[in-house]
Order: structure tokens, then sequence, then C-alpha cells
């Protein structure tokens, strides 16, 4: 066990894409839980794009009326999904042993009550299902909030239906290749937009994406997409927004139906204030949140699917708590296949 508390702080607003000079390592001695606390060391960290648009000055001032906590303020820790097990426990609920996964922030210890960032987390603290007998990482990569998003948007709401024409953007990304299976588990013609040819080789080859799009080297999306779904779009489940969006959403079918879930496009240039939820598109965007109370039954489909070969994932890991920033920033830049974590421990 390290007997040092390693965390990572935000040391500045970034301007545009973050820069590592932005985040700062910080050291201290391992805390002890207090009454109805518990002390979790972490296994796994997840480095997630929305965290960019929470970084800044009024999002900040927002989320400074919670109590303590990670969030992406200047000198705190920063936020971001936390895998870890528990090491001291004074808290019944989160026995010694038990593995833990919240919104509990980049740092290789945590002491927490469970409430932890309900305000942007409204499941808090959960206690990972051991039953499942999956690989821990797991829970920070497809089964954690990147696969649950891709899951829940489309079983709940898209709903693709065989014979019908999806398109999936960032279809090499965590919930990007997520979304493009289950689109493809319904019988649809799916349609991947990514950033090399080394993704759209991995949608095609392995997930089984019908064809996929180089948005980088393709002149003309607009021409490429209308060769590929020559019937229109019916089901598009959007990572990216921008041009690309709007590309795809001048081919949907009289009777599609859409979601935008992520803005990956525009993360580093959206303005302080500008939220998830004003963002002014036609329909707010997708928040996975609103599905927390059947999070339990997308976890155990989900690993279902994965434990039968149905579902194929890929996790892009990174070791270190001292590469986490790096880690996060080639998020933004697309450097991951599948779901980018930072293994702390095994
Ligand atoms: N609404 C919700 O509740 C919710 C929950 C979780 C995640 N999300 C959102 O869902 C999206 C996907 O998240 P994820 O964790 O699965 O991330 P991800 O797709 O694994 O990683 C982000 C990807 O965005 C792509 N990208 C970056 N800049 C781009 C640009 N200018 N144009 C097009 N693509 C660009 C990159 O891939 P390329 O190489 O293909 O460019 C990069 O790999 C994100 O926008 C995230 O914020 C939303």
């Amino acid at each position: 066990m390290s007997d040092r508390h390693k965390k990572i702080i935000l040391a500045a607003y970034p301007e545009g894409m973050p820069r590592e000079s932005d985040f700062r390592l910080e050291e201290s001695p391992v805390p002890k839980p207090g009454e109805n606390e518990f002390l979790a060391r972490a296994l796994y960290l997840s480095v997630d794009p929305f965290l960019r648009m929470l970084m800044n000055p009024s999002n900040a001032a927002n989320a400074t009326s919670r109590k303590e906590g990670p969030i992406t303020d200047v000198g705190r820790v920063m936020a971001g999904g936390f895998v870890g097990e528990v090491v001291e426990s004074n808290n019944p609920k989160y026995p010694r042993g038990a593995i833990v996964e919240g919104i509990l922030g980049w740092q290789n210890y945590v002491v927490s009550d469970g409430w932890v960032n309900k305000r942007h987390n409204p499941a808090g603290v959960v206690v990972c299902d051991s039953t499942l007998d999956v690989p821990v990482s797991l829970f920070a990569s497809v089964l954690g909030r990147a696969g649950l998003t891709p899951y829940f948007c489309m079983t709940r709401e898209l709903r693709p239906q065989a014979g019908e024409t999806a398109v999936i953007t960032s279809a090499a990304g965590a919930g990007g290749s997520i979304a493009g299976q289950i689109a493809k588990m319904a019988g649809c013609h799916v349609v991947g937009i990514c950033g090399s040819d080394e993704k759209v080789d991995w949608i095609t080859r392995d997930l089984g994406f019908d064809v996929g799009i180089n948005y980088k080297t393709t002149p003309d999306i607009g021409a490429a997409l209308r060769a590929a779904c020559p019937r229109g779009v019916d089901v598009h489940y959007d990572n990216v927004g921008g041009p690309i969006m709007e590309a795809i959403a001048a081919l949907h079918t009289p009777g599609h139906r859409y979601r935008l879930v992520g803005i990956a496009s525009a993360y580093n240039t959206v303005p302080d204030g500008q939220t998830f939820w004003a963002w002014p598109y036609e329909k707010p965007m997708f928040v996975v949140h609103d599905y927390t109370k059947e999070y339990d039954d997308g976890i155990r489909e989900m690993a279902g699917w994965i434990k039968e070969g149905t579902l194929k994932y890929r996790e892009d890991v990174v070791d270190g708590i001292e590469n986490t920033a790096k880690a996060f920033i080639g998020v933004l830049n697309g450097d991951n296949i599948g779901k980018r974590i930072v293994r702390i421990a095994d």
C-alpha cells in the first residue's frame, strides 16, 4: 500500500485545449476516515471528455455551494470517475474489501461518506456488484457511465429496429463503440464516423459496423454519408455535435430518432457559463443520470452480453496517477481507441 495520498489538482482554468501545466500533482499523508466514512484506494480512474466543459470559472462557482469533494475548480482535486477498494471503513454500507465506484476524483486514496458529488452524479458512491464476476476495470469503462450512456440512450430512447440505418459519431470511442454494437444487435445497417484509419478498421473488422468513415481524411462528409446511407438516417447517436452532426441531420428520415449525447467537437471552445443542459440544439442533451435508478439493470445486461461474447469492448489503459492529465488531454485529442482509463493499482 502506498503511504502517500497523491491527487491531481486543477492548477488553472485551461484556455482551449488543456495543457499538462493546467494540473499539478500534490502529495499528503493518507487521510483517516471519520465517523460514517470509509477510506478507499484507487484501482482505476476515468478520464472523460465532458470534464473539459466544467473546467471554467462559472461552473466551478456553481459547484462551490456543495460541501467539499473533487470538482473542476482551481485548487481542488479534479473531478473524475474513481473505482477503488475500501481499505478502512466506519460505514456499514461500504465494508472493507468492497469495490466502490463514484465521481470521487483523480486521486489514489479518498475518504468519503458515499454522498460525494451527488449533484453531478445522483447515484453517489455505489458498491460494485461482485457477483458479476467481471474484471474490476470494467466498472471504470464499459460498465461505468461511459458504457451506460449508450446502453440507456439506445435501448430506452433511440430504440433501433431491424432494417434501419444508424449513424454513430466518435464511433471508436468508449460510448460510440457500444452504441454501434447495440444497433447491430438490433439488425441495423450501422455507419460509424471516427478520426483515424485504425479506428475505422477496428469498428468495421472487429465490432461489425457496416461502414466506417474517417472524417479527418474524407473531404466531403455529406457525400460520404449519402453513399453510406442511401435510405437516409433513422437512428442518430451523436457524441460530437458541430458540422458532422449537421451533415447527418440533413439525412434524417421522417421517422428518425436522434439524441445529442456529447459535443466532443466543441468542449475546448464552449463559452464559460454554457452547460450541457442549456446547449442550444433542438432538444436538450441526453443525460445518463436520468437512468440512475436503472443502472443495476443496465450493468447486469451488459455484463451478460460481454460474457456471451455479444458485446466487445476495448480498454485503452494508461499507467500511473502522474499520467492522468496527459491521458485526459489525449482523449480530447482523439488518441484513445475504446475507453481510456488510468490504472493506479491492479
Ligand atoms: N450525456 C451524457 O450523459 C454523457 C455521458 C457520458 C459521456 N458523454 C459524452 O459522450 C461523448 C463520448 O464520450 P466517451 O467517454 O465515449 O469519449 P470517447 O468517444 O471515448 O472520446 C472522445 C472522442 O471524441 C473524438 N473527438 C475529439 N475531437 C473531435 C472533433 N473535433 N470532432 C469529432 N470527434 C472528436 C475523438 O475521437 P476521433 O478520433 O473519432 O476524433 C475522441 O476519441 C463525449 O462527448 C462525452 O462527453 C455524455
